[in-house]
């Protein structure tokens, strides 16, 4: 399995992680929000380039007011810059087989990269329901108490 940004050559037509939404997100919205530099979306792809799973990332910013005192020691009190994980699925047959794990360590991988270059405090994640909250949970993500269902991982807690 590998990780790309998604190409027009990678097959997603049958990708169906169970939530339509996400599924039509793919499908019809993220080349489209590629091109125009909305989002940029990264798929794990099997050896015949079939959609195994997908996340996307674009830029944002959160407010310090909604942050957890614990989390805000030293940072300005104007809004951070972040990035959000706009997106993010795994095909309901490849689910349970680490696939998300992966595609979660290559998504904080990116926000490190893009931090060398551009200030970033926080990557977000607005998670749908609780049991997705609780698989980014259990990778370090934060769910604010004044948000629930919003969650944020501090840049500089990314491994190196
Ligand atoms: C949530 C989702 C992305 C997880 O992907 P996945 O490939 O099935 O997850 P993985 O196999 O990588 O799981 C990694 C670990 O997280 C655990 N895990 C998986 N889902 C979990 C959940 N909802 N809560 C807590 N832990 C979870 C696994 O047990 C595994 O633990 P291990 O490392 O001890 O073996 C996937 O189930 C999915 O696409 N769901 C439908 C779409 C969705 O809800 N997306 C989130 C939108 S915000």
């Amino acid at each position: 399995m590998r990780i790309e940004i998604l190409q027009s050559i990678h097959h997603k037509k049958d990708f169906d992680c169970g939530q339509e939404d996400l599924n039509r997100f793919l499908k019809q919205y993220a080349s489209q929000h590629q091109k125009s530099g909305t989002s940029k979306t990264y798929v794990a792809l099997d050896s015949k380039d079939q959609v195994l799973g997908f996340y996307c990332l674009s830029s944002t910013s959160i407010s310090f007011e909604i942050i957890d005192e614990a989390l805000t020691k030293r940072l300005p009190r104007y809004p951070l810059p972040s990035v959000v994980i706009g997106r993010f699925a795994v095909n309901l047959t490849a689910q349970g087989k680490g696939i998300g794990k992966y595609l979660l360590a290559h998504a904080l991988r990116q926000v490190s990269k893009v931090s060398q270059l551009v200030g970033v405090n926080f990557v977000v994640i607005h998670a749908k329901d609780q049991k997705a909250a609780a698989f980014y949970q259990r990778f370090g993500f934060i769910e604010l108490s004044s948000r629930p269902l919003t969650l944020i991982y501090p840049v500089h807690q990314i491994p190196t």
